[in-house]
This record gives structure tokens, C-alpha cells and sequence, in this order.
């Protein structure tokens, strides 16, 4: 998507130097646009802990090309033991995002039995590429499943604007390109139907002041940004037509983790009878577990998270500073679950179903087996 016009990805191989893998470091967003430089594993394990990188599509991502640079740096005669061990290192930075085993698991079942080092480069080289790839296919395929609901709710009120709330950032800062939930967003606008965003802060990391606020900017998509507590306000009065969010993790059956208050905006639509969709790739599902609230493990961060704030001074600094009192308990949970009965319909790359175990079969029955 676009940055001051110009096509970006959130991820790309350095096209001088193969074993440079560069990302956008998000922390800067949106003030400043920072190229990162990814050399080893321990640049790729803090990028995604640290989040430099966030956002379950681009933790994949930037998993599968972790591999990819595990490879480059492993012993030629510990090929196998020395990408699982770093596999595993990469896999304990951040737990709630299934995509990131996922990817991880993709690049060592890849490379299974190969013994020749320079014949497994290649392939999580190649294995690397694909997920990325694909992450922005099937992101691109749910934005042309989710137009049509768009579209649909477009014609009921011609000349008025949908309103869409989402939450956190599904978008392309999220994955490798166009986004879960927004790419429905972008191709309605590309369409040329109305659109309008409720664009929900995201406390504490304010994912949807800096990131969501930001791409929409550049995208030129009309929003507008709201405090994290204001959904319920606005459906009440009947101000947002539809809910679209990410996920971090889905079950088998369509409960959804995703950031911490997706749930507060599910009840809330349930109430007042708003259209609430979750949009994900298929990566983001965890086919092992049923039900979310009892079995999606939910990463808690550190405190200083929630009592400092940063943001750039009037002299043009990023600065953070201290909003609570100093010492102050903390707890922050990074996701929550939202139970399918909540959920309207999936979007996924292969269409639209309903939240269930029998909706999900019918688009994925090869998981079903
Ligand atoms: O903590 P983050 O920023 O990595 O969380 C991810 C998210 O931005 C959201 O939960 C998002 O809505 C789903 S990620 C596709």
C-alpha cells in the first residue's frame, strides 16, 4: 500500500544484499518512516518482541524469513538442530499470534530431512518468499469477499457513507500488504462507494491512533479517530453500519483473540444489532482448539506500556512520558476473546462463512479430515 504515494510492503529482501531482510519499524509510525535492517535471528527475535513489526500476518512473516536467516548463520553440520533451536527461540518472543508457530513449523517441515546446507537455503529462502506472498494474496482476497458486503450496505443508504468501526490495526502494517480488516475497506474505496472509519485509539499501544489513523491517511480513506470507549455510544445512535477487526488467533469453531477491548465492541454491536465481521487470512486459524476463552494463551506486557505514553513534543521529538503515578499496579493484557455467537461472519480468502465449526468446514474441509 502507499506511503507519500510510493508502493510499499512491511517486509522485503534488501534487493543489494540477499542475507538483508528490512522492515518498517512500526515504533516510529507515524511520525517518522524508519527502514530496519534484519541480519540474524536475534535481530528478527527482538524485532517481533519488541515490536518493531506487529500484527499477526507480518509476525508470520517476519518468522518465516527469521528461518530463512536461522539457515544462513547455521553450522553446516548441525543444519536440522540449529534452525529447531532457533525456530523455538523465535516462536517464544510472542504467544497469542498463531501465525507465528505457524510460520515457523512451514519452514522446518520445508526443509525436513535435507541435509545439504546450501540446498536448505534455498528452500527457506523460497519458503520465506511464499508466505510472505501468500500473506498478501489472501489479505487482497478478503478485501474482494468483504467488498460485497460493503457494497450491499452501500446501496440501502445511497449517497451516505458506510460507517465502519474497527479496532487496533488489521491493516497492511499488520501483514505484508492491503490488511485483514481494512482490505475490505480499500477495495470499496477504490470502488468508489462512501466509506467513513471509526478508527478506535487502541490503548495502550495505540495501534489505531498511530498505525490505522495513519495508513487510512495515506490511503486517503475518510476516518475519523475515537477514544477506545466510544463505540457503544456510536451504535447506540445508530453512527456505524458494520464492525470489522483482525484476529490474532481463531479456533476451529470461530472464537476469535484479538487486541484487548474487541470484545467491549463486540457486546456492544450484539446490542444494538450491528453487523460485527472478523477478517483473517487462514493462517491466523489454530486448528488444534475449540474454545478460545479457556485454550488461546493471551500475552500480558509490561506496565510501562500502559503508565507512559509517547508521542513527538511541539519541538518535533519523540518523547515518552509517565501519565500515571510512578509505582503504580499494572496488568496488560494484550488480547482478548471474542466467542463466535458474537461473530456475524468470517472473512477469509476463500469467502465469507459463518462463525462455526460447520460454517469454517464448509470453506476448509481438508482441516476437518
Ligand atoms: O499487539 P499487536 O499489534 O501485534 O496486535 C495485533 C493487532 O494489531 C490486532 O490484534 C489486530 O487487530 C489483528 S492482527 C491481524
Amino acid at each position: 500500500m502507499k506511503i507519500a504515494g510510493q508502493n510499499y510492503r512491511t517486509i522485503w529482501p534488501d534487493p543489494n544484499n540477499a542475507k538483508v531482510i528490512k522492515v518498517i519499524d512500526q515504533r516510529h509510525l507515524p511520525h517518522q518512516l524508519v527502514i530496519e535492517d534484519l541480519h540474524n535471528v536475534a535481530d528478527f527475535a527482538r524485532a517481533i518482541k519488541e515490536m518493531h513489526v506487529r500484527g499477526a500476518g507480518l509476525i508470520g512473516a517476519t518468522a518465516g524469513y527469521g528461518m530463512y536467516s536461522a539457515g544462513l548463520h547455521a553450522p553446516a553440520d548441525r543444519f536440522q538442530e540449529s534452525l529447531k533451536a532457533d525456530g523455538d527461540r523465535l516462536i517464544a518472543t510472542r504467544p497469542t499470534a498463531t501465525n507465528l508457530a505457524w510460520a515457523v513449523q512451514r519452514q522446518l517441515d520445508a526443509v525436513r530431512g535435507v541435509s545439504d546446507a546450501a540446498h536448505g537455503m534455498e528452500i527457506l529462502y523460497r519458503t520465506a518468499t511464499e508466505i510472505a506472498d501468500e500473506d498478501a494474496e489472501f489479505c487482497r482476497r478478503i478485501g474482494e469477499h468483504g467488498l460485497a458486503i460493503i457494497r450491499d450496505l452501500s446501496r440501502k443508504k445511497p449517497g451516505e457513507p458506510v460507517n465502519i468501526l474497527t479496532h487496533c490495526n488489521a491493516g497492511w502494517l499488520a501483514f505484508v500488504d492491503y490488511g485483514s480488516a481494512t482490505a475490505p475497506i480499500y477495495a470499496a474505496h477504490r470502488e468508489g462507494i462512501k466509506v467513513h472509519v471509526w478508527v478506535d485509539e487502541t490503548r495502550p499501544w495505540l495501534q489505531g491512533a498511530k498505525l490505522t489513523a495513519w495508513e487510512l491517511k495515506e490511503e486517503g480513506v475518510p476516518h475519523t479517530l475515537v477514544a477506545d470507549n466510544t463505540g457503544g455510544h456510536l451504535m447506540q445512535h445508530g453512527m456505524v453500519d458494520m464492525v470489522i477487526v483482525g484476529t490474532d488467533r481463531t479456533t476451529r469453531s470461530g472464537d476469535v483473540a484479538n487486541k484487548i477491548g474487541t470484545y467491549l465492541k463486540a457486546l456492544a454491536a450484539k446490542d444494538n444489532g450491528v453487523p460485527f465481521y472478523v477478517a483473517l487470512p487462514s493462517s491466523t486459524f489454530d486448528w488444534t482448539i475449540s474454545d478460545g476463552v479457556r485454550e488461546i494463551p493471551i500475552e500480558q506486557r509490561g506496565g510501562e506500556e500502559i503508565c507512559q505514553v509517547c508521542g513527538l513534543t511541539e519541538d518535533g521529538r519523540n518523547e515518552k512520558v509517565q501519565i500515571a503515578p510512578p509505582g503504580t499496579a499494572t496488568a496488560n493484557y494484550g488480547f482478548d476473546v471474542t466467542p463466535a455467537r458474537f461473530i456475524t461472519g468470517l472473512i477469509s480468502e476463500r469467502g465469507i462463512c459463518p462463525a462455526s465449526e460447520a460454517g469454517i468446514r464448509e470453506l476448509f474441509p481438508e482441516k476437518f479430515i
